[in-house]
């Protein structure tokens, strides 16, 4: 089969075509036919050498396609079924994890990965959803505990996680404070944020305190290196600061009276911790099918073009997902 492969860690352009031998899936396990794979920002993290991941590796943890192959203990799934999930692959908080990334023809996966993609939804929407969708779940449900009524302010709202949590948080009824790029504004708001600030502005603090009465309750940070101290003044008393990435290791926090004050908690977390990614994948899914939640596809690439779509997810501004076609 055809996938991406890289034997030594760098910029894009270790990414490399190949063609590579298929597995067959392990008894708990799914030969997934790719349709579609979804080009996360941890992609290249990873290329770099940042998780120390063994070499050779297949890129990717998020894919959907058509079930080709089940093994002998799979009772969820059937050849044909479409299906869309994210894959823990390798040295996943220190443990080695499911065998092979996603940029590639054909992907095995255990089959607790994954859930049966609706029939009216697309393999691209599928395949941008697995990954930002459980994090941005588990943020907003799992730790922030988001009730309906309460506000939650959504740092990044058009971005990956972003514009799948404004979603949920509006379909859950809460308030939503969403920040974004000018340009991607009318995209947030359409997605169900009741304000839109663009993050650029200079008085964003006072903006964002004026949109969220009372104070915020839950805010999902994916750059807490730049905004722990804004979080902290934004949040009401007994607010939640999830923190879901950026320079966790130097967050500027001037005053943490402020935090004591409020009884905050700041909560990092990490989506491949989940326990039952399937679970939350088959409510994700549900929302898909009923017309709550959808994913913004900003652009497809081919496979073999997989280290411009890894530069374009860093480098570039755009909505929602990138996506790869093999
Ligand atoms: N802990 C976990 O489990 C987990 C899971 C998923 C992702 N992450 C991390 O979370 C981050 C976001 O992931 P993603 O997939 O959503 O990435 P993404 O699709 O690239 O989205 C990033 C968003 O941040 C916006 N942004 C850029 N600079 C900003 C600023 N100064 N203030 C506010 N927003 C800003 C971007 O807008 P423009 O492009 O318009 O500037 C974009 O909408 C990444 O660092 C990723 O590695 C962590």
């Amino acid at each position: 089969m055809r996938a991406i492969r890289y034997h030594e860690f760098g910029d894009p352009s270790v990414l490399e075509l190949e063609t590579v031998e298929r597995l067959s899936p392990d008894a708990d396990e799914v030969l997934v036919a790719t349709r579609a794979i979804g080009v996360n920002p941890c992609d290249t993290l990873r290329r770099q050498g940042l998780w120390g991941d063994e070499l050779p590796l297949i890129p990717g943890s998020d894919v959907a396609g058509v079930v080709e192959r089940v093994g002998e203990r799979v009772t969820r799934f059937d050849v044909g079924d479409r299906v869309f999930g994210t894959i823990p692959h390798l040295n996943v908080s220190g443990a080695r994890g499911d065998r092979q990334g996603t940029y590639a023809e054909f992907v095995v996966a255990r089959e607790d990965r994954l859930a049966r993609l609706p029939d009216d939804v697309g393999f691209d929407v599928g395949a941008g959803l697995g990954l930002v969708g459980i994090t941005a779940w588990r943020a907003l449900l799992h730790f922030g505990d988001l009730e309906p009524g309460q506000t939650c302010l959504v740092h990044g709202g058009s971005g990956g996680v972003g514009h799948v949590a404004v979603q949920l948080a509006a379909t859950l009824g809460a308030t939503v404070v969403a920040t974004a790029s000018a340009d991607h504004a009318p995209t947030v708001a359409e997605l169900g944020a009741d304000v839109v600030l663009d993050y650029r502005r200079d008085d964003l603090r006072d903006a964002v305190t004026d949109a969220a009465s009372g104070g915020v309750d839950v805010v999902l940070d994916h750059m807490l290196g730049e905004y722990a101290q804004f979080d902290i003044d934004v949040s009401a008393y007994g607010g939640t600061v999830v923190a879901i990435g950026g320079n966790y290791d130097s967050p500027v926090i001037e005053d943490l009276t402020a935090a004591i004050g409020k009884d905050l908690t700041i909560q990092p977390m990490d989506m491949f911790n989940e326990p039952n990614i399937d679970v939350v994948l088959e409510r994700l899914a549900h929302l898909l099918d009923v017309g709550r939640l959808t994913v913004e596809v900003a652009r497809t690439y081919d496979l073999g073009d997989a280290a411009e779509a890894q530069r374009a997810v860093v480098e570039d501004s755009f909505p929602g997902k990138l996506v790869l076609v093999p």
